[in-house]
């Protein structure tokens, strides 16, 4: 195992009913609340009603923050904390899926922060020595596990870049997490984020070290999860049970545990990334395209590992297979699950307007150090050119 350091600042707040029941107590050192949201689901299904109502209450003044896109911009970045600034704002409440607290952590840092934030702290990382603005989220979408960590992934639309960077300053303060806020998620959003989850750790498992290893075992029982309660949340979008795997998931995936004593690819993401800077495609449909191919580009350099995979997750015996065969096999099950949940698609039909596109796209990706094979530029035009 590598060595590592651990630390998590998050306090999170698991269950059905935690808003009401916990979320006044949270605010109670603050007077100016900033409610951050989407583009208006919150509304619908009420919760924005719902928390509006507690901070009322407790005779909060409160800002809107709203009209945060999914792959939120670096622009609506500068928006929120000009607005957080005007109004004198102590404490975000983001209410939303991973765009939301995404663009709020950034708010955070933004809103008294000198400098330009994206040169200072997204376009190459940096150092933070300032203290952000407290943040709290309320959780309504699973996948991107970004209630649990200081991850905040923004797109600047004039660069055509979409970069995620981890700073631990920005873990939220606290989340809120209630499974039956997720009920109206629709099903593309739910198995979308479904995915995402399950790409964050395999992103995490196919690297090294591939000795012994605590955060293997973990990642294969919740990959069983993911796969398990996501067909079930398909079949009952209420299944609370479900859901509340799916919500834990999320978070356990990106709370930084699985990752101790591994070394990360997450070169998919790197791709997906530019691709939605290319595209705006939505995130997990755009791992999902790119998944399968990438893995048959790299499996032979961690084919024990492909091999465990198609054995410990996807139950597929071997049967006189060669170890190639199975490992090919279980990706052939990865691709079969992609199709099952409605997620199969092609990067055409994610908004790459034509081939030529793909060269840029796989130019301006990140190349991971620690997947199995580090890829060159040219190799990943490769894969998008297979994935069109
Ligand atoms: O905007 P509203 O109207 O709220 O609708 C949203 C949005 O259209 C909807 N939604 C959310 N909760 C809902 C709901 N609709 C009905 N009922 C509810 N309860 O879902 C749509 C998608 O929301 P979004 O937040 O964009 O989805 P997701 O959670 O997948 O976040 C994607 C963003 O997070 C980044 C992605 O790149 C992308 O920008 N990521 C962040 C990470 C992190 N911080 O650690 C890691 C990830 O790998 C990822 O890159
Ligand atoms: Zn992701």
């Amino acid at each position: 195992m590598n060595n590592f350091i651990f630390q998590n600042s998050t306090k999170v707040y698991f269950g059905k009913g935690c808003v009401n029941e916990y979320l006044s107590s949270l605010v109670k050192p603050y007077s100016t609340v900033m409610i951050a949201y989407g583009g208006g689901s919150v509304k619908k299904n009420g919760i924005y009603d719902e928390v509006a109502e507690i901070l009322k209450k407790d005779g909060k003044k409160t800002v809107d923050f709203s009209g945060i896109m999914p792959n939120p911009t670096y622009k609506k970045v500068l928006e929120g904390a000009k607005s957080a600034r005007e109004n004198d704002v102590d404490i975000i409440l983001a209410i939303g899926g991973g765009s939301v607290m995404d663009c709020c952590k950034a708010v955070s840092l933004a809103a008294w922060y000198q400098g330009d934030i994206w040169e200072d702290f997204w376009e190459r990382p940096g150092v933070i020595d300032t203290e952000p603005l407290p943040l709290g989220v309320i959780v309504t979408a699973t996948g991107t596990g970004s209630e649990c960590n200081g991850g905040a992934v923004i797109t600047n639309e004039e660069k055509k870049v979409k970069t995620g960077r981890d700073y631990p300053k920005l873990n939220p303060d606290f989340a809120l997490l209630d499974p039956v806020y997720t009920y109206s998620v629709p099903e593309k959003q739910m198995v979308s984020g479904g995915f995402d989850i399950l790409s964050h750790i395999m992103e995490t498992y196919f690297s090294e070290p591939n000795e012994d290893n605590v955060s293997d075992d973990i990642m294969e029982a919740l990959m069983k999860s993911v796969i398990r309660n996501l067909r079930a949340a398909i079949k009952n979008p209420k299944d609370y049970t479900a859901r509340s795997n799916l919500m834990w998931d999320s978070t356990m995936a990106e709370n930084r545990v699985i990752k101790m004593g591994k070394n990360c690819d997450f070169e998919c993401h790197n791709i997906e990334h530019q691709l939605g800077a290319f595209t705006n495609c939505n995130h997990g449909c755009g791992l999902a395209a790119i998944h399968p191919a990438y893995y048959r580009h790299i499996y032979k350099y961690g084919l024990p590992k492909f091999v465990r995979f198609a054995e410990n997750v996807w139950g597929i015996a071997r049967n006189g297979r060669t170890d190639e065969e199975l490992a090919l096999a279980g990706i052939d099950a990865l691709e079969d699950f992609i199709k099952e949940i409605g997620l199969h698609s092609t990067l055409r039909k994610l908004g790459v307007k034509d081939k030529t596109e793909l060269k840029e796209i796989a130019d301006s990706c990140g190349i991971s150090k620690g997947s199995f094979k580090s890829m060159t530029h040219s190799e990943i035009l490769d894969i998008l050119n297979e994935c069109y």
